[in-house]
């Protein structure tokens, strides 16, 4: 159906992945998973026409409809959620509004006359095509799938720009099932999804009648959803069969493959130097020694990546606010007619380490952003306590840094006294290597984004966090970064997730 060939892509020096051959099948329910950075929403988006290649070719079949989502940064507006997801039957609204136009014609007309009986000829060719491609259930669909992914009835008819970034992906995922192209191509669909909706979605795709490649780092996701699992790992790609769970099985015995294969290797290459250095200047021997080079210039060098290291890093501690950090009382939130919720009375304590859970539009997101200063409430009343310091980092925190600045420019601003070797090394235990420090912020990949904003608010932590869904797009070992820095805070922490 779609194939690359040869595939390779590199970003100036850096190479992501070379020597990609896929085959993408009509019926392939494919999971594509790796760490942070290493070229997932790279080579999906170059599966999507979005990207070009460097080396190697995309090859598809006729006829293949690719729909992408992005794993974020979409913004849409103009139009209400639900004719946004009408549009995407412009085909089908146009028949219908052209039955309607022949149904009034045929009302004119004469019975008998012969102008009539092509005008009914013609009504009935389209509404049997329109029957077919299910027009009828157009309405019904965009309602299902909108309920599906957590819109409530009163939603459908507000405008996609009030919605926030993480809504607006829903709307775009919301158009993108709906459309049902032969190749569905989705990066991180569930970052932006709670579980309600994730639940739904999961059942969607388990029905999902035609081929989809989907960037996930949940493995309970991954695990119901595809059967094959793609993983580029040490700048190639690698094929499993299976779920998750028979990956990462498979996956330990290869990596210890390829470990005895390095070893292998280094022997040899230690006998050739050996022979090389001890006969080189014997012309008995000058023949065996040029053979001996060759093999040694011809080798293709295994390389491990690095392994999964992990560097231990102390944050300086932030200064104790007073036992009281935070009061609502009688906190009322609605948006015009909407209410969030009413009457919630809570006291936040020095030291505490508050997840908010719940469901769908429970207001998670909101009651963080009260808490924050960020949106006013309705009615009741929000304290702050003595010496707090609070910090809010939202789900799109990110916007809030200079695309165009070096990371370590940056991290040296926020930090003037640290030096380079310092602020490098800090770097590297929220796992950037060497090259990526001089990456501009507007080039990183989602998770290298949220782990370096978490790397920032971290550094001279205020007293009281406040942190909206910070595992984002993080991949397993960036996870544990954050949650080791966590553990050893002392302040106050109030986190959705
Ligand atoms: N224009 C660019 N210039 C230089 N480097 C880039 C550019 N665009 C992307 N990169 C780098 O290429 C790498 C791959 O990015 P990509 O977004 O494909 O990663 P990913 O596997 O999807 O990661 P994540 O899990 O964090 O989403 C990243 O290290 C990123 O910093
Ligand atoms: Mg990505």
């Amino acid at each position: 159906m779609i194939q690359l060939s040869g595939a390779g892509k590199r970003y100036a020096h850096k190479l992501l992945f070379e020597n990609v051959d896929w085959m993408i099948t009509a019926q392939d329910r494919i999971g594509l998973v790796g760490a942070n950075g290493t070229g997932k929403s790279t080579l999906l988006k170059v599966l999507a026409g979005l990207e070009t290649l460097d080396y190697g070719s995309l090859s598809s079949t006729r006829g293949i409809s690719a729909g992408y989502l992005p794993q974020d940064g979409l913004s849409l507006s103009g139009r209400s959620v639900f004719a946004e997801c009408m549009a995407v039957f412009a085909g089908l609204r146009a028949l219908e509004q052209e039955m309607e136009e022949l149904t009034r014609r045929m009302a004119e007309l004469d019975h008998t006359s012969s102008e009539y009986s092509q005008v009914a000829d013609r009504f009935h060719r389209i509404e049997h095509e329109f029957q077919t491609r299910d027009g009828y259930a157009i309405d019904a669909k965009v309602g299902a799938v909108l309920t599906g992914l957590g819109f409530q009835k009163e939603d459908w008819a507000r405008n996609t720009e009030e919605f926030s970034g993480g809504w607006q992906m829903r709307i775009a995922l919301a158009k993108l099932l709906l459309q049902q192209p032969n190749l569905l191509l989705l990066d991180e669909p569930t970052n932006h999804l709670d579980l309600e909706a994730r639940n739904w979605l999961e059942d969607y795709l388990e029905n999902y009648p035609y081929a989809f490649v989907l960037i996930s780092h949940d493995r309970y996701f991954l695990d119901v959803t595809v059967d094959k699992i793609v993983e580029i790992w040490n700048k190639r790609i690698h094929f499993y069969s299976g779920n998750y769970d028979k990956y990462t099985a498979q996956k330990t015995q290869r990596r210890e493959q390829l470990e005895a294969a390095y070893r292998n290797q280094r022997e040899r290459i230690e006998q050739l130097e050996m022979f090389i250095n001890r006969f080189r200047y014997q012309a008995t021997k000058a023949k065996q020694v040029q053979s001996r080079i060759k093999e040694l210039e011809k080798m293709e060098r295994i390389e491990i990546p690095p392994e999964e290291r992990t560097i231990h890093f102390s944050f300086s501690q932030p200064k104790a606010s007073g036992r009281i950090v935070a009061e609502f009382t009688g906190l009322a939130k609605s948006y015009g007619s909407k209410e969030v919720f009413q009457d919630v009375n809570f006291i936040v304590e020095r030291g505490d380490r508050i997840a908010l859970v719940g469901v769908n539009g429970a207001g998670k997101s909101t009651l963080i952003k009260l808490l924050a200063g960020r949106e006013t409430p309705t009615s009741g009343e929000l304290r702050v306590g003595h010496n707090v310091q609070p910090d809010y980092f939202a789900q799109d925190q990110y916007k809030e840094l200079n695309p165009d600045a070096r990371i370590l420019d940056d991290l040296g601003e926020l930090s003037p006294r640290s030096t380079q070797t310092e602020l490098r090394s800090l770097l590297g235990c929220f796992l950037f290597s060497e090259d990526d420090v001089f990456k501009k912020i507007g080039v990183l990949s989602g998770g290298e984004r949220n782990r370096y904003a978490l790397l920032r608010m971290l550094l001279h932590p205020a007293n009281f966090l406040m942190l909206d869904e910070p595992t984002n797009h993080l991949d397993l070992r960036a996870k544990d970064v954050l949650l080791t820095a966590l553990s050893e805070y002392t302040g106050t922490v109030v986190f959705v997730s």
